[in-house]
């Protein structure tokens, strides 16, 4: 086993030893647990104009706020940020899209619990860097929120259950924010194994491989900074459109996993090169990075298996696979472009055609062609925001909830647990407390739609 050094405390567990206490907590919990309400399927009142408050408006937040502007029934009613900077341009953000002016938060790292506390805000829309997420969503729901979190929506198996209980307790949903659920092809083969085009799933796979510029200076480097533990630290973009495929959280359960890290070949070595020219480098000398690649295999109560990789260190081409293999045939997205196959062959691109036109589901056929010209990760982005305001106005449940947002994250410390007792494996919590086996599939009929765009502010 590794030596409880190599955990850093900002990452979520400040040792080994943690996280040993941390697995034997969850698994007494999960055994002495009561679901108090199931927050699967639930509806809550509708709201007819989402009045909306941001926290976190960094890189990603900022994106956030502009497709916003788009959604004529939602109201950006505040802005918060610890950097007034942040808020300041994304105030001129709102200006120039014609919006009223939000109210402002900024200048210290609670400041958010001022904006959860105001009453005229119905959701909070969280992308701080990972260590608030839990915090501000639980304060958010206790204030009565609805919310939607970034991935991953926690980034310990404590705050998984936090979120899990305090959604029940106050029926308020808590949505995470995972757009990859809403791309094009994870869409269309979603709708595809529901039609049994692909006959029974046996297996799928999802990854997040990026090679990305893990050193970069920018604003705030938390990122970085939570890179120095071995595992898979962003498993949700690959994992989460998978699970809904294999319906899992909705009538299968993800049972246990075994994941296991290779060393890192790069990381500390570029801190070093990167420190010997910059002191601004010389805190990341001598931490214990994570390694280039984690591969994490899981078994679900069906039968089923998943593979979910992360890299985002090697120099690769971008890849998340959304890998769904039946009884009848598979699709694979990645490398682009995606395919289908029903033996040994790919389909052409005609018979692929063919598919997009019968089996497109209705949420992509009413908003995609808008969601493209808004952008955001191809228009993605902007499907999930027009869909989670879409059902909040409608009263409508959403399509990720609570449970998804806990499991999928608690990937995480389970693949952590796991790397570090040489890829033993580790049971799932089951945070639905049972009603996995009759909650629903997600819904692809495209209920509501009643939400409109303001054409004029990207056309
Ligand atoms: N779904 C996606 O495709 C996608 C893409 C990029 C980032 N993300 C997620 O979005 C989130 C933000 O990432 P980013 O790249 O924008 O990071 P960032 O550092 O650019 O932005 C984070 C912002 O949060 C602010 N912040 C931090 N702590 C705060 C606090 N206590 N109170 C108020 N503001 C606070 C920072 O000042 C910063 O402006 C992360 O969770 C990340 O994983 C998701």
């Amino acid at each position: 086993m590794c030596s409880g050094l190599l955990f850093s405390s900002v990452t979520g567990y400040g040792s080994v030893e943690e996280l040993n206490d941390a697995v034997i907590n969850t698994q007494k919990k999960e055994k002495e647990r009561k679901q108090v309400f199931n927050m699967c399927g639930y509806a809550a009142p509708a709201i007819p104009v989402v009045r909306i408050g941001y926290v976190g408006i960094g890189s990603r937040g900022s994106s956030a706020v502009v497709r916003m502007t788009n959604i004529k029934e939602a109201e950006i009613k505040a802005l918060c940020d610890i950097r007034e900077e942040a808020v300041k341009s994304n105030q001129a953000t709102l200006q120039k899209a014609g919006r009223p002016a939000a109210r402002e938060y900024y200048g210290d790292e609670l400041i958010w619990q001022k904006m959860c506390e105001s009453d005229d805000i119905d959701l909070i829309y969280i992308a701080t860097s990972w260590k608030w997420h839990t915090p501000i969503a639980v304060y958010a729901m206790e204030h009565g929120k609805h919310v939607a979190v970034e991935v991953p929506a926690a980034r310990n198996l404590e705050e998984c259950w936090q979120l899990v209980e305090t959604s029940e307790r106050t029926q308020k949903h808590c949505m995470q924010l995972e757009n990859c659920c809403y791309d094009f092809f994870e869409m269309l083969t979603l709708n595809m194994v529901r039609e049994g085009v692909f006959g029974e799933l046996v297996h799928a796979e999802g990854a997040y491989i990026h090679y990305r510029e893990n050193f970069k200076k920018n604003p705030t480097m938390w990122r970085l900074r939570e890179n120095f533990k071995s595992g898979n630290l962003y498993p949700t973009h690959g994992l989460g459109p998978v699970c809904q495929a294999l319906n899992v959280n909705r009538g299968d359960r993800l049972m246990y996993m075994s994941s296991m890290s290779s060393d890192d070949f790069q990381m500390a070595e570029q801190a070093k090169e990167l420190a010997a020219k910059d002191p601004f480098y010389q805190e990341f000398v001598g931490k214990p990075f994570r390694g280039n690649m984690n591969t994490s295999i899981i078994r679900t109560f069906k039968g089923k298996t998943i593979m979910i990789q992360h890299d985002v260190t090697s120099p690769r081409v971008y890849d998340r696979k959304h890998l769904l293999s039946g009884t009848k045939g598979m699709a694979q997205k990645y490398p682009l472009p995606p395919k289908i196959a029903f033996g040994h062959e790919w389909i052409s691109d005609e018979e692929m055609k063919q598919f997009e036109d019968k089996y497109t589901p209705e949420l992509i056929r009413h908003i995609g062609k808008t969601a493209k010209a808004v952008g955001g990760h191809g228009g993605m982005d902007f499907t999930m925001d027009w869909r989670m305001i879409d059902c909040l106005r409608n009263g409508l449940p959403l399509d990720i909830n609570v449970y998804d947002a806990a499991l999928w994250s608690s990937l995480t410390p389970l693949s952590c647990w796991s790397v570090t007792h040489n890829s033993n494996s580790i049971r799932f919590p089951d945070f639905t407390g049972g009603s996995w086996k009759t909650n629903q599939p997600v819904d692809l009929e495209l209920k509501g739609a009643t939400t409109s765009i303001i054409k004029s502010s990207f056309e």
